[in-house]
């Protein structure tokens, strides 16, 4: 299976920051955020691997990276044109990666502390459709948060960054996909913000009986924040500590 990591975006909420350095190069524990993506992956044993960034971001990702030998990677690199249009829009541009197969989407700035291994077998063995990894927050509203059936281990529906959230559960920014993905992307519209969310195509998985889900059990955080960023660092500082 193959993997994409996206890494564009403004990075508006790490401003002063991002206003100079792509927010995925900012540290996180002992390395740059965007190794933490790339670990997760190839600890599940996906290590073809597309990263794609802004156009003017590119260089310092492939001076970092390279072709990703360094960290027993595959890397290739793809610029998403239209900058900050969107998670939906990011992906497109992984479609000739990609082709016909399934995959595994990441977002950048998201952190798994565990293996992810155990959902991607699951995603392995699922026929059709999509998965997301859902995970219980404090704040639903900076999330995208999942309308639950419990009972039948349904998502009824997810609404982005809701003000009233209908579960106390954040879809995470981990999405296992088969390639129909890149024909529900061409049928959606950009949001009141001018992005092609995420979201929205998760929906019309949902409108074709076709999105499964997991609730992960280990620590996970979106280090998009000021905060998260520096509580992601002590948690990875923490961690190696206890190891000495
Ligand atoms: O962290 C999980 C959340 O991520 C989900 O619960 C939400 O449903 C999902 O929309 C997303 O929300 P954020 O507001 O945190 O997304 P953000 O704009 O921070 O972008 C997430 C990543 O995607 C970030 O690493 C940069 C990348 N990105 C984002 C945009 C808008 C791109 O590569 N291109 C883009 O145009």
């Amino acid at each position: 299976m193959k993997g994409v990591i996206l890494a564009g975006g403004t990075g508006s909420r790490l401003k002063p920051f991002t206003l100079f350095l792509n927010k995925h190069l900012l540290p996180v524990g002992h390395y740059p955020m965007i190794y933490w993506p790339i670990i997760t992956l190839r600890d599940a044993g996906i290590r073809d691997i597309l990263i794609v960034t802004n156009k003017s971001h590119l260089a310092s990702f492939i001076e970092l990276l390279g072709d990703g030998e360094e960290l027993q990677v595959s890397l290739q690199y793809k610029v998403q044109r239209n900058e900050g249009g969107g998670i939906a829009d990011a992906l497109k541009s992984a479609s000739n990666f990609i082709g016909k197969e399934k995959f595994v989407l990441i977002l950048g700035d998201n952190i798994y502390f565990d293996s992810i291994a155990p959902y991607v077998n699951a995603f392995m063995e699922q026929q059709q459709g999509a998965r997301v990894l859902l995970k219980e927050v404090k704040d639903p509203t900076r999330y995208g948060v999942p309308e639950l059936d419990e009972n039948n281990k349904k998502i009824l529906s997810i609404i982005e960054k809701p003000v009233h959230p209908p579960s106390t559960y954040c879809v995470t920014g981990m999405y296992l996909y088969d390639s129909n993905v890149f024909s529900l992307i061409d049928a959606i519209h950009p949001s009141k913000r001018n992005e092609l969310e995420i979201t929205d195509v998760n929906n019309l998985y949902i409108k074709k009986n076709l999105l499964e889900y997991d609730i992960i059990s280990g620590w996970w955080i979106d280090a998009g924040t000021h905060e998260s960023l520096n509580q992601a660092s002590n948690y990875f500082f923490e961690k190696s500590g206890e190891d000495e």
